[in-house]
């Protein structure tokens, strides 16, 4: 992983330098999850809402990752610090064919920042771990721990949550009428079926993963009788078609 790393850092080479800066600016006697927030806050500048978006994400999966860890009887701190800094490299990950190299160059900035503060050294390595593989969906590692992956399981929980299901059903709905939206619902509850399936770290995750997916599940099938509905009514009580529109001679 580390030979990784170091391939995909030295692409980000002029970036570093802007690191060095926010690091040099890091309060080391603060608490350590004040001074996370802080230099996320330094490196993503959430004035613009692509970065808005990602701050207030790692801020939501920070929340998530207190409940699993208070949920398995874990000092939150480690997570929630893992959480709140696992975006942490978006903005030197500029493009989309960059985005996959985020999850690495996140764990690259935590491992430094993790070093300034003089946080446990041994709690540093499983924070990053947990970090440079949260992207990872069903493949995941097989020696890795519940507590790396607790970091992917914060993050999901809220890339899924209410905020998302609104983003996905409006880019999927839009204005589309009764028929096709009803195929729509159709492909969504088969894909909630394979993500029921996904893997979690804890028992905890996994209950708050099924709550979640059962919010999407009862929209869906909401929104399913209510299409169906919509082309009973046309069916039953107007049966006539246009095409068949009574003659006015
Ligand atoms: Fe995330």
């Amino acid at each position: 992983m580390i030979a990784m790393k170091h391939s995909l850092i030295a692409k980000y080479r002029k970036d570093e330098k802007r690191l060095d800066k926010i690091l040099a600016a890091c309060d080391a006697s603060q608490p350590p999850l004040q001074a996370a927030r802080a230099l996320l806050y330094a490196l993503l500048q959430p004035d613009q809402y692509a970065m808005r978006y990602r701050y207030e994400h790692c801020l939501r999966a920070c929340g998530w990752a207190e409940k699993i860890a208070r949920g398995e009887n874990w000092d939150p701190e480690p997570l929630m610090l893992a959480a709140l800094l696992h975006d942490a490299g978006y903005p030197f990950c500029k493009t989309m064919e960059e985005w996959p190299a985020h999850a690495a160059v996140s764990a690259h900035i935590a491992e430094r920042f993790l070093s300034v503060i003089h946080y446990p050294p041994s709690l540093s390595s499983v924070i990053c771990r947990g970090i440079a593989i949260h992207d990872i969906w069903m493949d995941v590692p097989k020696d890795a721990t519940a507590f790396e992956l607790s970091v992917r399981d914060a993050d999901d929980l809220d890339r899924f949550d209410a905020l998302r299901l609104c983003l996905i059903s409006h880019g999927h709905i839009r204005e589309k009428g009764a028929a096709e939206a009803l195929q729509i619902c159709t492909q969504r509850l088969q894909t909630l079926d394979a993500w029921a399936m996904r893997p979690c770290g804890t028992k905890t995750a996994e209950t708050l993963w099924q709550n979640t997916l059962s919010m999407h599940r009862e929209t869906y099938l909401r929104l399913q009788q209510q299409m169906q509905r919509t082309l009973d009514m046309e069916n039953t009580l107007f049966p006539q078609k246009e095409g068949d529109a009574p003659c006015c001679d």
